[in-house]
């Protein structure tokens, strides 16, 4: 059934920043993802680094845990030829009572090309992008509810890779939405590439409130029929520290009712793609057998996850200085 996408409030800023999905044009999804092909090809290669960052700096400041993400950005400099530096919570004055934009400031001093943030807080991103003044580009890994958009168009990108275009598809996202900022971008993005139909899979215990009218979204209770026919499964985790006391009976149950087994993949189209953004909770949202089964593109995901990385840090970074 067509919905109207929510408003889009315009916060991407792209392409100074890339604090979120909302709002970004298509044209520039398109953008960022014609320029990831290009680096997709280059990770094939035996030489796999450019020039195109020499002289510049990116600083990871990342105040949540992160294997992917973190290693991905870091590894997507080092691949442009930037000078890559990581600060993490645990290690920095943060630690030491310094505040969040003391910390941004202080490393902003330092003039780097880009600041890559992850953070617990939601718009945490958002204020260092205004508090700066746009002196250096800021990219958004991922904050509290609110969104992460290099995981969305690494996404779209393995999508497209696989399939050919957005538009018309069938595209199911199933777990923990309320909590998860990946799905919060993914939505923005299948909006802005006009998905045929984005349909959010949960108990009401795990989806934002009035989702389908405030996300523009089909809603389904009954993971067997919000899965029929699906063009591409989206697996989430359930992200127990964002949680406020249990919103599942148990995690046995929780399978039972949602978990993707390989009967639940045949309800999809039988061509259909299986994702997860990581990491994957086996046995409570996936099983095994789907994981690493012949549908799955989780690793592919993350292998283009680098190409997404570098194709966003060369956009935002590589520009003459601002
Ligand atoms: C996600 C995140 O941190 O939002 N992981 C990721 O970056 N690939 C999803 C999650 O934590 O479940």
């Amino acid at each position: 059934m067509p919905h109207t996408p929510p408003p889009a409030t315009g916060e991407a800023n792209f392409p100074h920043h890339l604090v979120g999905l909302s709002g970004i044009a298509s044209g520039d999804i398109q953008r960022i993802l014609g320029l990831a092909g290009t680096y997709r090809r280059l990770t094939d290669q035996p030489d796999k680094k450019t020039d195109r960052l020499k002289g510049r700096t990116v600083i990871n400041l990342f105040l949540e845990s992160s294997t992917r993400t973190r290693t991905s950005f870091e590894l997507a400099g080092k691949r442009l030829s930037a000078d890559v530096i990581n600060v993490n919570a645990s290690a920095s004055a943060m630690s030491k009572g310094e505040t969040w934009l003391d910390t941004v400031r202080t490393l902003e001093a330092l003039s780097p090309d880009a600041l890559v943030i992850r953070h617990p807080h939601s718009g945490a991103p958002h204020l260092a992008a205004r508090e700066l003044g746009g002196r250096c580009a800021i990219l958004n890994a991922g904050d509290g509810l609110h969104e992460h958009p290099t995981q969305a168009l690494l996404d779209i990108f393995t999508i497209q890779e696989q399939k050919g275009p957005i538009a018309g598809r069938k595209v199911a996202i199933v777990g923990d939405i309320a909590h998860s900022r990946v799905a919060r971008s993914q939505i923005h993005a299948l909006h802005a590439l006009e998905a045929a139909e984005i349909r959010l899979v949960a108990p009401k215990t795990l989806l934002p409130a009035d989702a389908a009218a405030a996300l523009g979204v089909d809603v389904y209770h009954d993971a067997d029929a919000g899965l029929a026919g699906a063009d591409v499964i989206i697996m989430l985790r359930m992200q127990m520290e964002r949680m406020r006391g249990a919103l599942v009976p148990s995690q046995r149950e929780y399978f039972r009712l949602y978990g993707l087994d390989p009967a639940r993949v045949a309800r999809a189209a039988e061509d259909v793609l299986v994702m997860h953004p990581g990491p994957m909770n086996r046995g409570v949202e996936i099983a095994s057998e789907v994981a690493d089964g012949p549908y799955s593109v989780i690793l592919p995901q993350v292998t283009n996850g680098l190409a997404i990385r570098m194709a966003v840090l060369d956009i935002l970074a590589g520009g003459d200085p601002q």
